[in-house]
């Protein structure tokens, strides 16, 4: 880790009256710069003005992993991680969750506003009817190994949707555009029901057009044979809806951005969500919850705590679940998540890991070692024990954050490609390789 930065030693500024800029002095030429400050930041591109020489390329900022970078200017989520404070379109999490649905809450996050009656009702049609897959989809899948992790299928998947539907290159056609959102949100439940019916070498059970959006992913996954009749526990298909709101969408985390940047190339949606679901997958991100069940399962009981809490401290390991680069305390969907616990364990029993959870979060945020690092409970820390308790196998886990998270991926990947300030990601580097170097002539071709 590199140093940190050291305070700037207090000396007398410059007289100045009081503006909206930051007025440097370049000591190596004594030349004194005004850069603008407009929505807290300044723009990095006003920093190559300041030169050590005529031929001097000019300053640039270095932000490795963007952990003080804007990338983009949204108005998507706001999150003030110092507060616990999320918003989707300026209204907080803990109003929406438990008040609107996850369907109303993407239409929310994609088109800016909750939706009226004709506008929910037209929505909900156009998710309803695009819940299918190719049949040529299913031999696809059909062909992965039969453990094949479900994430790996649906990212594999994802990509391969390109090819179904050539059309979605034209993204800046409104109509196609909106389109492939509704297909990529309706299709999502569907791929991660047949990646686990896969896995446990069932049948395949097709969406049912009369269930709600959740409800239809525990019976594609659940329901013993289409024959059959099936239908999930209410209270499990609205908390599993309620946690599909929470994960809707979080800024410009991982994935998120891989979703910008692979848009930023104009590739089409389905391409992009695939790096989007494949950088979610990564066990610091989306598959953190995956690794929490893991971890709980390997502790077992609450005197293993004390041996977990050492390893961590001595840098062997992370605590996984815990930690956010912006919440700063609490995440306040895993508060919620706590609470929607409750309700999913009166119908399941109550999931042992539970009490080892909360008695690891209470060791934790008391000692020293991670009060230091403000590391506490995220959003993943409590939802594998939920989807544990509702029959969901530990690998499924993080396709239960992809699915979603979807929606998220949409409204940003639109709000980039319609953003006149956004062009093709393409950062500079400070390169430290080797200076201008000759093959000897000795082993020159002669
Ligand atoms: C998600 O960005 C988002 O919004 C993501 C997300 C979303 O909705 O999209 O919220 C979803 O990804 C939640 C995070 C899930 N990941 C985990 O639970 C994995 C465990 N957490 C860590 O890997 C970590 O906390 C991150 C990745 C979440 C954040 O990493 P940062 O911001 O780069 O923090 P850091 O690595 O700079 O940590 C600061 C210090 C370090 O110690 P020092 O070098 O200062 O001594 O805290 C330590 C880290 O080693 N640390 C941990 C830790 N997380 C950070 N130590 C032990 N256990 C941890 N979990």
């Amino acid at each position: 880790m590199p140093k940190r930065m050291q305070a700037p030693k207090k000396k007398t500024a410059p007289l100045l009256k009081k503006d909206h800029a930051l007025h440097i002095v370049d000591g190596r030429t004594l030349k004194e710069y005004t850069v603008p400050i407009q929505h807290g930041s300044i723009h990095a591109p006003d920093l190559r003005q300041i030169r050590a020489s005529e031929t001097d390329f000019g300053l640039l900022s270095y932000d490795p992993s963007f952990q003080n970078t804007a990338s983009c200017k949204s108005g998507i989520t706001f999150i003030d991680g110092n507060a616990g404070i999320l918003r989707y379109r300026g209204y907080p999490i803990e109003e929406l969750a438990g008040n609107r649905n996850y369907l109303e809450v993407a239409y929310l996050l994609i088109n800016g506003r909750l939706p009226g009656k004709n506008q929910l009702a037209e929505w909900l049609h156009n998710i309803t009817y695009h819940t299918m897959l190719h049949e040529n989809i299913k031999k696809f899948m059909d062909d992965f190994h039969h453990d094949a992790h479900p994430m790996g299928m649906l990212v594999c998947t994802l990509a391969g949707l390109s090819t179904f539907y050539p059309e979605a290159k034209a993204i800046f056609d409104t109509d196609l555009r909106q389109r492939q959102i509704h297909r990529l949100i309706a299709k999502m439940p569907t791929i991660a029901a047949f990646a686990y019916r896969h896995s446990i070498g069932m049948a395949y059970i097709y969406p049912s057009n009369d269930l709600g959006y959740a409800e239809n992913l525990l019976a594609m996954m659940h329901r013993p044979s289409w024959t059959t009749d099936y239908t999930p526990d209410p209270v499990l298909s609205k908390a599993l809806d309620l946690l599909f709101v929470l994960h809707a969408d979080h800024e410009q985390n991982c994935s998120t951005e891989a979703m910008r940047t692979v848009g930023s190339a104009h590739a089409d949606p389905y391409t992009c969500a695939a790096a989007a679901a494949a950088a979610l997958y990564g066990p610091l991100h989306g598959g953190a919850n995956e690794q929490v069940i893991r971890m709980l399962k390997e502790v077992r009981t609450k005197e293993n705590i004390p041996k977990l809490i050492r390893q961590v401290k001595a840098g062997r390991r992370l605590l996984m679940g815990f930690g956010h680069r912006i919440y700063k305390n609490r995440d306040p969907r895993a508060e919620i998540i706590k609470k929607v616990a409750s309700d999913v364990f009166a119908v399941t029993g109550r999931n042992p890991l539970l009490d080892i959870a909360l008695e690891l979060e209470k060791v934790a945020i008391s000692d020293d070692y991670f009060i230091k690092r403000h590391l506490y409970p995220n959003v993943d820390f409590y939802s594998g024990i939920i989807y544990q308790s509702m029959g969901f196998p530990v690998d499924m886990f993080p396709v239960l954050f992809a699915i979603p998270r979807m929606s998220g991926w949409l409204a940003q990947w639109q709000e980039m490609l319609l953003d006149p300030e956004q062009r093709i990601t393409r950062p500079r580097q400070l390169y430290v390789g080797s200076r201008l170097r000759h093959i000897p002539e000795a082993e020159q071709p002669s």
